[in-house]
């Protein structure tokens, strides 16, 4: 066998298919019973398959030089025409995210049709039980038998949501051969409160707002959704990749708007409203109640000083609360860190000193916003190696 890729998703089939279309002989292997289970699963049932803007400054990785390259070569309009080509109705979400009109089925089933017209074989339930290097390649023993291969393909992923199969495998095997990985940790991941502010903040789970999440230097203005167990929504799964425990993130839940004055002008207007009517024009309804309540006590606007409009400014537009933790790989879309780029190059994934040892897609450090970047690195980088495998 000229290539082995070890896992049939996003990043492996893609890789695949280009060895296949330019003569190689290829197995993909999964241990999975489906291929593309986390297409399957993704943007609701619909596959954010890319994002229209997708660029090196959406990637989070301690190398920003490095996705350049791959994400230059296959871009974010090279898999639109695919999909196109492949007659796949879509349309744009917001943000430059892009859907499926039908079904996420509809990516995986283009997929797996091109892994069999390039003439790759694609070998599920299997399991690799030793990878050891030989001569002039790789020899795998698996549950299925052995496989000799002169390029070897990692595609395997990250490590959230175990209970579809998500291992550490990719980062073991790197190890193993001597590459460096950086610490991994769950990202796109809704945060958790401590239990005082979660009991205060009980009565607005559900409720959703438009928002600005910041992190230092980081902003994003997008949904926020209160929880049950804390805070979620697009803005602070976003946030939540840039977050470390012990740091504080910063809420603007009506940015752009200058609370203070609209407070004062009422006030001026008329004394006797309650600040939550003035807030229910800004903020939904039971958000609006519950800073009036905490803030104002019950008081109207002829009663409240400067100084209080200001504070209730400051819990309209500048929050700042300190996460205690986040759900974890259970929920977490994707996994931080990973295989160091510093070890591989940039135009193939080939490790530096491991000739024919490939990383492709979630398993490098090199992680997406949410909106569809995650795919576009998948088969981005598994473009770049299926040229060279
Ligand atoms: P992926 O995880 O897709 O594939 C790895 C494959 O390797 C799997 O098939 C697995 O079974 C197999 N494998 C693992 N260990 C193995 C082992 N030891 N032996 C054999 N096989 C093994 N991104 C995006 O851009 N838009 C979106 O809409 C979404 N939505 C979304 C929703 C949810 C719920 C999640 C969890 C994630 C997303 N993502 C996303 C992220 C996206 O799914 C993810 O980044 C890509 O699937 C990564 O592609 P890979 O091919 O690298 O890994």
């Amino acid at each position: 066998m000229d290539v082995v890729v070890i896992g049939a998703g996003a990043a492996g089939m893609m890789c695949a298919i280009e060895a296949g279309r330019r003569g190689r002989r290829v197995v993909v292997i999964d241990h999975a019973r489906a291929p593309g289970e986390k297409i399957r699963i993704s943007g609701g049932g619909r596959c954010n398959f890319t994002n229209r803007d997708a660029g090196p400054r959406n990637f989070l990785t301690s190398n920003p030089g490095f996705p350049i390259s791959a994400l230059k070569r296959f871009s974010a309009q090279d898999f639109i025409r695919r999909i196109e080509a492949r007659g796949i109705a879509y349309h744009e979400k917001t943000l430059g995210q892009l859907f499926c009109d039908g079904s996420s089925r509809q990516v995986v089933d283009m997929l797996t049709e091109g892994l069999r017209e390039a003439g790759a074989e694609l070998r599920l339930a299997t399991s690799v039980i030793g990878i050891d290097r030989t001569a002039d390649g790789f020899e795998l023993a698996t549950t299925n038998g052995a496989l000799a291969c002169s390029s070897l393909v990692i595609a395997t992923g990250g490590k959230s949501i175990p209970k579809m199969g998500a291992t550490g495998f990719g980062y073991e095997i790197a190890e193993r051969f001597g590459l460096k990985v950086q610490p991994t940790r769950p990202g796109l991941v809704p945060l958790t409160l401590e239990p005082g502010l979660l009991t205060r903040l009980a009565p607005l789970a559900g409720v959703s707002v438009e928002a600005r999440v910041r992190h230092g230097k980081t902003s994003f203005d997008e949904g926020l959704l209160f929880t049950h167990r804390g805070l979620s929504g697009p803005a602070i799964l976003q946030i939540s990749s840039y977050w470390r425990e012990g740091e504080e993130i910063e809420i603007a839940m009506a940015p752009g708007t200058d609370v203070f004055a609209q407070l004062r002008a009422a006030r001026a207007a008329n004394g006797r409203q309650a600040p939550s009517t003035l807030l229910a024009g800004i903020l939904p309804k039971r958000l609006a109640q519950a800073i009036a309540e905490q803030e104002a006590d019950g008081r109207n606007l002829a009663d409240l000083s400067d100084k209080a409009l200001r504070r209730i400014e400051a819990a309209v537009n500048g929050w700042r609360i300190k996460p205690v933790g986040s759900e974890g790989y259970r929920t977490a879309e994707v996994t931080l860190g990973g295989v160091d780029t510093t070890g591989l190059d940039s135009r193939s994934m080939q490790a530096r000193d491991v000739p024919g040892l490939y990383f492709i897609g979630e398993v490098v450090d090199v992680t997406g916003w949410l909106g569809g970047y995650n795919f576009q690195w998948a088969w981005s980088s598994g473009w770049a190696a299926g040229q060279a495998v």
